[in-house]
């Protein structure tokens, strides 16, 4: 049993393929300027051939090497995922095999806050003790449900995989967190199949979501520092999950936190659902910006709707 559970490993991966808002011009009615200016997007990654366990092989085995571990020592591996490989098995298992672990491994499926579900559960595993290395992975082909003739969504989704190594600790690591879902809110965003014989593609009330989504986050954001006694002050970097520029202004504006103190990515990541924070956190752990002992705000919401928070001390 640890007190905490401590990020001890980062690692991410991008498809090499880039999809530029000028790509998007040639099959789409938009332009650059339109989605700069209403999304702050300018390119997103695109898969050709591989598969959401190929990108997370690879975010993973960066997480496993940054960590100092080998794959035989992890206990557990939970992969949150919108775009699993298969109906079954759990890519987790696939990715299990792939990086050599022999650990129990399962998907979590929560739309773009499934990385702080996924966080969240681990955390659980580490303080009972079930588990003392825990490998959380949010990876995701989001290209594959995106209907590609509308211009409404097709612009904001990109690829890509992000991980982190979580271990045991009895001095720091995550100090809080919060998880809601409101099914209610099912016709907002979701894909319009039934999952097992028709092809479904994103369906979304934007401005609806974009509403609620500076709503609960801002909320969020606040009650989170509140109830760890924390000042904005004392927050180092917000990780957010990046789906649109206007909605993480506008929280940080709301917890009075200035846009330097923000990881943002989706300029060239667009929006990669359970992959977006760890791919964020893995940028900056890598340019030098987060340290270790930098006290971490990372917050979400996406399609149920499902949000949540974690405070992190790196
Ligand atoms: N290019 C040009 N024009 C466009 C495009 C486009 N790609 N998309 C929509 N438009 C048009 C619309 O047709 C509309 O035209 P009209 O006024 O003639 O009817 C006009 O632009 C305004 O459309 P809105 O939907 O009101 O535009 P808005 O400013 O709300 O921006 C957007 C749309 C970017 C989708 C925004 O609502 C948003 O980001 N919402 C959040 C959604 C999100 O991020 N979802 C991801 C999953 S959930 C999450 O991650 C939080």
């Amino acid at each position: 049993m640890s007190k905490f559970a401590r990020i001890i490993g980062t690692g991410s991966y991008l498809p090499p393929k880039i999809v530029t808002n000028h790509d998007l011009e040639k099959i789409l009615d938009t332009s650059d300027e339109w989605i700069v200016a209403r999304t702050g997007i300018k390119e997103r990654r695109r898969v050709t051939d591989e598969t959401t366990c190929d990108l997370a092989t690879i975010a993973s085995n960066n997480a496993l090497e940054a960590a100092g571990i080998n794959a035989s020592e992890l206990d557990l591996i939970i992969l949150a995922t919108t775009t699993p490989d298969k109906i079954f098995p759990a890519t987790a298992t696939i990715l299990q095999n792939a990086i050599g672990a022999s650990c129990p491994a399962f998907d979590l499926q929560s739309v773009c806050s499934g990385f702080i579900y996924a966080l969240t559960t681990a955390e659980q595993f580490i303080k009972t003790g079930a588990a003392n290395k825990v490998l959380v992975v949010g990876s995701e082909t989001l290209s594959r449900i995106v209907d590609w003739k509308d211009r409404s969504t097709a612009i904001l989704f990109g690829d890509g995989a992000g991980a982190v190594v979580l271990s045991g600790d009895e001095e720091t690591g995550i100090l809080h967190s919060k998880l809601f879902s409101d099914g209610s809110y099912l016709s907002s965003l979701q894909v319009s199949n039934n999952y097992i014989n028709e092809t479904g593609y994103i369906e979304m009330a934007g401005n609806e979501v974009f509403k609620i989504a500076v709503n609960r986050l801002s909320s969020l954001a606040e009650e989170t520092l509140k109830e760890c006694n924390m000042s904005t002050d004392e927050l180092d970097w917000m990780v957010p999950h990046q789906a649109n520029i206007r909605i993480i202004s506008a929280v940080a504006k709301r917890i009075k936190t200035p846009m330097e103190k923000v990881v943002v990515t989706l300029n060239k990541h667009g929006n990669t659902s359970a992959a977006s924070i760890p791919l964020a956190l893995d940028v900056a752990v890598r340019d030098g910006r987060i340290k270790k002992g930098d006290n971490l705000l990372f917050e979400g919401i996406g399609g149920g709707f499902s949000w949540g928070s974690a405070l992190v001390q790196f």
